[in-house]
């Protein structure tokens, strides 16, 4: 989860660094750090906290240099506090090491190091990788062999950067976690856990594969595949540019990225699905897998798979293998970022069984693409905050459109298309109303979302949206589960948000309605029925849209209420506490 780059050429490397980390800060943002090496000392800054605090008291760029590697961390070993906060360095301090992943025989390891002498000053499983390094050295060997003797030792996830003082050069590792190498203008060479963190400087990417180590330096780059021979990387042109990765005068990502959805989901309706109907359409037992949001974008799919005759099971990516039965044949992966180590997990487990894998992501090169059979991108664009906002309706475009081609559902694909000028006129209609909302719940403390059938997982999805950035409790429930206990927790003024569209399941959501009114709870009602709108009293009149796309567009201002309540409680919508863009630790 954590964000890494580096960076070898002309420029000053320290500003090259800083710069790719204020773009990868979404990965982790407990503590971060630097090393440069100036020709004579590797020279290191680290500290806890955010990184511009970090940069204000100590200065980055004072370092001289042009090789050198840093870090953003989301902690897992060892609490974020400057001893732990990466690089990490060895006993002589000529080795610097920045890590995403998981050492799991770190351990181990390091009671191996320090019988050799060895003296550890944190608590992460990191630094065992800086002690390996600088032993393989002083047994005599080379620093390539060096680096590479120690990646063979470890057992558990990595992406590594590793910096030898002398060198000339910087050493890459990786496995199960994302890591890339950027190949910039003549004499210079990047590598990072994210494309956005380089597309300033270059959009030419090498793509490492699982078990890859790689040698980068001024002339260019060498791989070394996980059985030991030089290997050739397949190679990766994107066509983001870096305003795509930029705030744009926004003042913050997210509100950034909820109001350019309808430009994005033009793009993400216009998707090419054709290459996945085959294997679908051969499918005996279909699945999908996904975590968080992306879990509940499938969960509109099963929802539309029922009803089409070819069932869907939609689970949980951590969940998947306490429930598979290595039946199903087909296994569609949903993820934005491709890199969530639970759904890898998952898609892995499926593929041992000979299962056919179909990816939905955001990000061209990610480990999910690659490890596919078939990919179908979203084509959002990079989502930088946090939370999921443009992706999941991006993901519900492309599911719908792969649904709606699978089932020659004409009138479905038509309705796709309208899904950029109205979500334009819900956002730019809705938006004001939406601002006096958040201010009349800043002090609420508890939310209920209450939908039902297809417009459940957007109720789902709206309270994660609220509680993961505002950090006040939200739950979301089927409308007709109220009763089957918590009713109990309603009591006057608590907030009940209900979609309520009109159509079929409308007279028993308006029972659900009532039910909550009878507890004095505060109703905000969703719908284009102006007498269910009528049941709350700041509720909200929607257009008429088609029922199956009623997630998507309902969604559109809960984003906003999520987002405009964060920055009336004066907290952070990009970098919610405890959390991280990518998960790439199960
Ligand atoms: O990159 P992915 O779509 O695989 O990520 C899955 C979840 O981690 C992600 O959707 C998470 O729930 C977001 N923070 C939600 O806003």
């Amino acid at each position: 989860m954590c964000g890494i780059i580096g960076y070898i050429g002309p420029k000053k490397a320290s500003q090259v660094i800083l710069s790719g980390l204020q773009k990868v800060e979404y990965r982790g943002y407990d503590s971060a750090g630097m090393a440069v090496f100036d020709g004579s000392k590797v020279s290191v800054i680290k500290d806890a906290g955010k990184l511009g605090a970090i940069h204000a008291k100590h200065d980055f760029l004072k370092l001289e240099g042009g090789i050198g590697l840093g870090h953003t961390r989301w902690a897992t070993h060892g609490l974020p506090c400057e001893r732990n906060a990466h690089p990490h360095a060895d006993c002589s301090g000529k080795v610097a090491v920045v890590h995403n992943g998981i050492i799991e025989n770190h351990r181990a390891l390091k009671e191996e190091m320090v019988k050799k002498g060895h003296h550890f000053s944190s608590d992460t499983d990191t630094e065992i990788v800086a002690h390996l390094v600088e032993q393989g050295m002083n047994d005599g060997r080379s620093a390539e062999a060096a680096v590479r003797a120690a990646v063979a030792r470890l057992d558990g996830a990595y992406a590594l950067g590793i910096l030898i003082a002398g060198t000339n050069a910087l050493y890459l590792a990786r496995r199960h976690a994302p890591l890339i190498i950027g190949q910039g203008k003549a004499g210079e060479m990047f590598f990072s856990s994210d494309i956005p963190a380089l597309l300033e400087y270059t959009r030419d990417f090498i793509l490492l594969n699982e078990g890859d180590v790689a040698r980068i330096d001024p002339r260019g780059a060498i791989v070394w595949g996980a059985d030991g021979h030089e290997a050739k990387r397949e190679t990766l042109h994107v066509d983001w540019t870096p305003q795509m990765a930029a705030k744009g005068g926004y003042e913050h990502f997210m509100l950034k990225e909820i109001l350019e959805q309808p430009a994005a989901l033009s793009s993400a309706v216009s998707a090419d699905v054709s290459a996945a109907l085959p294997i679908l359409r051969a499918s005996k037992q279909l699945a999908l897998v996904a975590c968080g949001t992306s879990y509940y974008a499938g969960l509109v799919f099963q929802y539309l798979m029922h009803r089409q005759g070819k069932p869907c099971a939609a689970y949980i990516g951590s969940e998947y293998s306490s429930w598979t039965t290595g039946q199903e044949d087909v296994l569609i992966a949903v993820s934005q970022s491709g890199e969530t180590a639970d759904t890898l997990g998952a898609v892995r487990l499926a593929k041992e069984k000979g299962a056919k894998i179909i990816a939905i992501t955001n990000v061209v090169g990610s480990t999910l693409s690659r490890e596919a059979d078939v990919t179908l991108f979203i084509g959002v664009g990079p989502e930088v905050g946090v939370v999921a906002t443009k992706s999941f309706t991006g993901q519900l475009c492309v599911l719908c459109k792969l649904a709606y081609t699978l089932g020659a559902n004409k009138q479905g694909l038509a309705d796709l298309k309208q899904i950029p000028s109205l979500s334009a006129k819900i956002l730019e209609g809705k938006h004001a109303d939406i601002q006096k909302l958040a201010k009349a719940f800043i002090k609420r403390r508890d939310f209920f979302f209450i939908a039902r059938g297809i417009n459940y997982p957007c109720a789902l999805e709206a309270a994660l949206k609220l509680k993961e950035i505002t950090y006040l409790h939200a739950e979301a429930y089927p409308g007709g589960e109220l009763k089957h206990g918590p009713l109990s927790m309603l009591e006057k003024g608590v907030p009940v948000i209900a979609l309520a569209p009109a159509g079929p399941l409308a007279p028993k959501m308006e029972s659900n309605i009532k039910e909550c009114k009878a507890r004095e709870a505060e109703l905000v009602v969703l719908s284009d029925d102006e007498a269910m709108r009528a049941e709350g009293a700041r509720s909200l009149l929607m257009p008429t849209v088609p029922p199956e796309l009623v997630p998507l567009y309902y969604i559109l201002p809960l984003q906003l209420l999520a987002y405009h309540m964060t920055v009336l409680a004066d907290k952070d919508p990009d970098q919610p506490r405890n959390l991280a863009k990518s998960v790439t630790v199960e």
